[in-house]
This record gives C-alpha cells, structure tokens and sequence, in this order.
C-alpha cells in the first residue's frame, strides 16, 4: 500500500517566529490520521522546526539541496548538512528552481542521484506550461520530465522517491486542474512508471498533486484513485487551511 501524504512547502515565507508559531498550532490541531504529514520551512529555520515538531508525527523536509557533497558552492546546502539536523526528505525540481534558478533536468537528474547516495527521500516536482497544455503537449512534457529526472534510476531506488505532479498553471493561481484532470495524469505517470519499470514500483510510488489545493477542493481532488495527496503552498501557511486539507484525506 502506498503512503497517502499531505505536504505544506512553504517555499520562502515565515519568519522563525511565525515558523514557531505556526508548527505550535499545527501540532496543537493535528488530526489523527494515517497520511504522513510534512511541512517544508525555508532553510535558515529547518533545525528550529525539527525541534518544534520533535513530539509530533510532523515531518520537516527540505524545498532544495545542491548535487556536490561540499566545496565552493557559495549559498548552497548540502545533503550531509539537511541530515546533520534531522531532515531526511528534500523536495527536488519545483517548477520554480526549474524557471527562476535554471534548474535544468540534468541537474535535477543529478541532484536525485546525491539525495538518494545519502539515503534522502525525494518528493520530485515536475508538471507542465499552460502552453504545453494548451498545446496538447502535457502527456509528453511529463514523460519527458519523468525519464530525464528519473528513469537513470535502479528499480531499488524507488523506495525513496515520491512524485509530485504540480501543472505549473496552476501553482499559485486559484486556478486548480480538475479532479479528472489530476487523475488522468496520474494514471498516465503510473503507466509511464509501469513501461519503464514494472507495475509493482508504479502502483507502490505515491503520486502528489500540487496546484491551488484548498480546502475547498482537497477532497474531490483526494478523492482520485491515482491522487495520493498534495503538495500544497498557500494554504500551508495557515493552520486551520492546512488542517482542513490534511483532514480532507
Ligand atoms: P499553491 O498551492 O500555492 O498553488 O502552490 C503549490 C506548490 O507550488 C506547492 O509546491
């Protein structure tokens, strides 16, 4: 059975008093479920947020990491670095390193390849343009993302990888996909993972849906049969959204 998770990236919000304060509230309210729930604090904050959660289900994760091990690489963080202070998981290949930091498939690729050599879970961000949607481009976009990031990967691997399925249309824009739409690109990520691999690695890796996910929209989205929860921004910012949407699972 996979794992259902619900993912707050809070992508670069929060001061270390609001991170305080917002992990207080959230432990506070947790409902009891059996999704993983994770929440993704910006770097300077990640050790502060391991300690608030230390009690809690709560996982605290990584939006980045850089490929090298060490060395000069002036801003960057290193995977030994996120393990030093108890963060196992690291988001890799948000649409936003891909278009504002020219975060390119082949670095990502290698960024895959340095996470899992530490033994790091992946959530792997990928997702199509409007353009490409428009275009009726979407389906071979994200295949194309899948095997440039993923497919140099060993069957073993896939234990730690959990894909993250975020159309960049909709990211930030109240703009979600529709519940079929989501469903109809994850089936067509699981049958991708099948050719490519076989049907047990794609019916056991947990698929995301990232994108405007609201309270108002979690459940029908979650609903989906391939929809295995959602990475979510804005409404991981507040408490009782983010609460609301990990209930909806
Ligand atoms: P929004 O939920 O704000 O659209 O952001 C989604 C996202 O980019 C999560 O990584």
């Amino acid at each position: 059975m996979r794992s259902k998770i619900v993912a707050g990236n809070w992508k670069m919000n929060k001061t270390l008093a609001e991170t305080n304060v917002l992990l207080s509230e959230l432990t506070g309210k947790l409902p009891d479920t059996t999704a993983e729930v994770m929440v993704a604090p910006t770097f300077v904050n990640l050790a502060a947020a391991v300690q608030d959660v230390s009690a809690s289900s709560i996982q605290v994760i990584a939006q980045n990491m850089h490929f090298a091990e060490n060395g000069a690489y002036t801003g960057e963080i290193s995977a030994d670095m996120l393990l030093d202070i108890g963060v196992d998981t690291v988001i890799i290949g948000h649409s936003e390193r891909r278009a504002y930091f020219g975060e390119t498939d082949a670095i990502l690729a290698k960024k895959v390849v340095a996470a899992l050599a530490k033994n790091l879970r992946v959530v792997f961000c990928f997702g199509e343009e409007l353009e490409d949607r428009k275009t009726d481009n979407h389906f071979k976009l994200v295949a194309e993302q899948l095997k440039n990031g993923l497919f140099q990967l060993d069957a073993s691997a896939w234990s730690k990888i959990v894909l993250a399925y975020e159309p960049v249309w909709a990211i930030g824009t109240g703009e979600t996909a529709s519940p079929e739409q989501a469903q109809e690109m994850h089936a067509f990520i699981r049958k991708t993972i099948a050719n490519q691999y076989n049907t047990e690695i794609a019916d056991s890796v947990s698929i995301l849906y990232g994108g405007s996910v609201k309270p108002a929209n979690a459940k029908e989205i979650f609903s989906k049969e391939d929809v295995d929860g959602g990475l979510i921004g804005g409404a991981a910012l507040n408490a009782d959204d983010f609460i609301a949407i990990i209930s909806a699972i």
